[in-house]
């Protein structure tokens, strides 16, 4: 049963990162765009590679990966599909982590991604040598890293999670009595502990795009849109959460507009993923979940810089010169594919 326990946040001073700004591609033609696209299917082919692509990317990207027998998915799919395909090339449109933890399962596969500079927030926050120190300090917990993560902190970790999948592994490890030390996310880590009770401590670490929704806001969207159900990725604050209809993975988020009666939705994640949504429910109203305050010159910020970084036309690059290669050492591999691979046996132990 859901109760609360105290959760301390480790004392850590956070390193400092930049945010970049949003990139601006190019605006292509009809025929632009279709050219390119012919040309990555047909490199995709030749070059035996499938395109793996997160929901939160460029609609484009999206609809390419779908086509061409890829796949577009949230991050623990990712990860299972690109270990499972047969493909020797796996093109990762995403951020770092995907395209590492691609590799991790997939060392004798050839893994490239538009841009290796697209990182994450959690990523950047959770360095490995700070993060192993803490983990020294606390050597009767069970270590568990969101998937957001570097793959030095996946290897220092018992075991790797997504959104998807946190909550009942974290429910199964307190019940084998177990005590949690969580990283990276807060806001996660929070919702985790309050759902399943268990005695965690964590790493203070946020996603800056999840952050910036704002509970106030929010209330002032519902009050004009009282039907809307209310959609919540856990990584946002806990007041935003608190207002949420379903709270889940970007996959559960998006199940939740197809399968509800609702006619409208306030959607908390960012807004790569409304594509999909539109595309599986399109007699639907999809409200972008605002991210300031009244007064505020931007309404909805919340698009991830980093995945913006993924574009049909860097993909095309990378695909002709076969540059931006992810590398991981084979002993890295070795010790970061544990947690990895412990996690997709747990998920597929929990498939009817
Ligand atoms: P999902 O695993 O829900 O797709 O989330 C990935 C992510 O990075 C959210 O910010």
């Amino acid at each position: 049963m859901p109760h609360t326990t105290s959760m301390k946040e480790a004392s850590v001073l956070l390193p400092e990162f930049r945010v970049p700004e949003l990139p601006q591609w190019p605006v292509l033609s009809k025929q632009e765009e279709k050219a390119l696209k012919d040309e990555i299917r047909e490199m995709l082919k030749r070059k035996n590679a499938v395109l793996v692509a997160h929901y939160y990317t460029d609609g484009a990207l999206q609809d390419l990966a779908e086509e061409t027998g890829g796949c577009v998915a949230d991050s623990l799919e990712m990860a299972r599909f690109g270990s499972e395909h047969p493909a020797t090339t796996l093109v990762v449109a995403g951020v770092r982590f995907m395209g590492e933890t691609a590799k991790i399962l997939s060392n004798e596969k050839r893994v490239l991604m538009p841009d290796l500079n697209a990182t994450c927030s959690l990523d950047e926050s959770c360095p490995a040598e700070l993060f192993s120190a803490y983990c020294d300090e606390h050597p009767d917990y069970t270590v568990v890293v969101y998937a957001n993560t570097s793959a030095a902190v996946k290897a220092r970790s018992d075991w790797v999670v997504t959104s998807g999948i946190a909550l009942p592994i974290v429910r199964h490890l307190a019940d084998a009595g177990e005590k949690v030390l969580w990283a990276p996310d807060r806001h996660l880590g929070q919702y985790v502990q309050r759902l399943t009770g268990a005695e965690m401590i964590y790493w203070p670490g946020a996603c800056v795009i999840h952050e910036r929704f704002r509970a106030e806001a929010l209330a002032q969207l519902h009050s004009r849109h009282p039907e809307a159900a209310i959609l919540v990725h856990p990584e946002s604050p806990a007041d935003v959460v608190a207002m949420a209809d379903v709270v889940g993975s970007t996959t559960a988020l998006i199940n939740a507009v197809v399968t509800m009666p609702n006619s409208e939705f306030i959607v908390a994640t960012d807004a790569g993923i409304l594509h999909k949504m539109r595309k599986l429910a399109p007699g639907k109203t999809l409200l972008e979940a605002p991210t300031a305050g009244e007064g505020a010159t931007c309404r909805s910020c919340a698009r991830c810089p980093w995945m913006g970084m993924n574009s049909l036309v860097n993909l095309a690059e990378v695909l002709r010169s076969g540059k931006n290669e992810v590398f991981v050492s084979a002993e890295l591999a070795r010790k970061a594919a544990i947690p990895i691979r412990r996690m997709l046996d747990f998920a597929r132990s929990l498939r009817p």
